[in-house]
């Protein structure tokens, strides 16, 4: 087979209407009901019923007669705070009002400036969050206005209403997990394929799966030989990867963000050790070996693209790839990320030209196959995420 195709294009099945589309860097307005016959009058605060699965804070089980119960509200949280997120920085912060308003807003605290240096990942990574808040949402009988969505964050109003989207996700925000290692080298079924069919793909990102082996995943397996190339010989590249690196189970407790020894799949050491161990190994022909093979061992790439490369385009395709996570997840299908041709720009062009994506904005590479599950990443509480 030659080129490949945008597999899963089906759009949310919600409604969308964009108001404002003047100027997308300052702040894009619109709303989006999700959960027809979704009214004020509708909202029930009166509703107790805790998921153990998400692990619902009932010490701070308080309601007012207008507003949505505060346990509900934490239990939103905590699954949005579920979401990956670039070196799991979790860059996001969380404000409750109003009794049925929940903002998401970017931790600016939690840049990484030299990855990510136009903080493309970082709203990735609030989509992320924002998809998953959603189906907790939705899970839980709720429905939701997107109100905004910009540079400044994200704006949700929940409401009571009839829950129209239980697609079985909700089980897999806690099970989804990215997977580093080497996978099976088994190949997805075309039933399986399909399967990714259900993955809502918001308006204006678009979603390429190709099987390992044709040329589409070729050609991105090639820019990214040639990212890691570049990468591995950035020593502020190096140098802020190390940063997020927890080396001990201290640093992992202390931190509750980052990347954890276990989940890399090394033991706890002294960081100092730890250093000089990961430096030893972040060289561009040791990456390359290990990347090649684990793509080898993976049954798909996908590639994730925007169509203007704007901030509420980049929300909406961490809206996308959540979606993709975690019904990926649903179907035992293990992921990891292999982004760096789409974090340098130069790699990031050429790759609009060279495949076949209309000359789209490469944003994110993910790769799936199967695999047994790694340690969980940790997050930090609730309670250290509002403000
Ligand atoms: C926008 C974005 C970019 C990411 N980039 C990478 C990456 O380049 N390499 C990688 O190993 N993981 C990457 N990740 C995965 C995160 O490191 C991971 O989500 C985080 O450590 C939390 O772990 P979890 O996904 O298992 O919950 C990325 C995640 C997101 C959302």
């Amino acid at each position: 087979m030659d080129w490949v195709f945008p597999a899963a294009q089906r759009r949310a099945t919600a409604e969308y209407a964009k108001v404002n589309e003047s100027n997308v860097e300052v702040d894009i307005e619109f709303t989006q009901t999700v959960n027809k016959g979704m009214a004020e009058d509708t909202m029930d605060a009166t509703n107790t019923s805790a998921d153990a699965n998400t692990g619902t804070d009932t010490s701070t089980s308080t309601s007012t007669s207008t507003g949505i119960q505060r346990q509900h509200m934490l239990q939103f949280i905590r699954c949005a705070t579920q979401a990956p997120s670039g070196h799991n920085t979790q860059p996001w912060k969380f404000r409750i009002h109003d009794g049925h308003t929940i903002d998401i807003v970017p931790d600016f605290a939690k840049t990484l400036p030299v990855v990510d240096t136009n903080n493309r990942e970082l709203y990735i990574s609030l989509g992320c969050a924002l998809e998953n808040l959603c189906i907790a949402a939705g899970h839980e009988g709720y429905g939701y206005d997107i109100v905004s969505q910009g540079k400044q964050g994200i704006t949700i109003h929940l409401a009571k209403g009839t829950s129209e989207n239980e697609d079985g996700l909700f089980t897999q925000i806690k099970a989804r997990q990215t997977n580093r290692g080497v996978y099976s080298g088994r190949t997805m079924d075309d039933e399986t394929l399909l399967a990714l069919d259900q993955v809502r793909v918001q308006p204006d990102t678009r979603m390429y799966v190709a099987k390992i082996g044709e040329r589409f995943a070729d050609t991105l397996t090639q820019y990214i030989v040639q990212g890691n190339d570049m990468q591995m010989n950035d020593d502020d590249f190096k140098n802020e990867l190390i940063s997020w690196m927890r080396f001990t189970k201290g640093e992992v407790e202390r931190m509750r963000d980052g990347l954890a020894h276990d989940v890399m799949g090394f033991p706890a050491i002294p960081r100092a050790v730890g250093r000089l161990i990961v430096g030893g190994f972040l060289k561009p022909r040791k990456q390359n070996e290990s990347d090649l093979a684990k793509i080898r061992s993976s049954s798909h790439l996908v590639l994730l693209t925007t169509k203007h490369n704007t901030v509420s385009e980049w929300i909406d395709l961490g809206r996308t790839l959540e979606s993709l996570l975690l019904t990926a997840t649903k179907f035992n299908l293990a992921h990891a990320y292999l982004n760096p041709p789409c974090e340098i720009a130069a790699l990031a062009d050429g790759m609009r030209t060279a495949l076949p994506i209309h000359e789209e904005y490469p944003s994110l590479i993910v790769r799936l196959g199967y695999a047994d599950p790694m340690p969980c990443s940790p997050r930090q509480s609730v309670e250290k995420v509002i403000e």
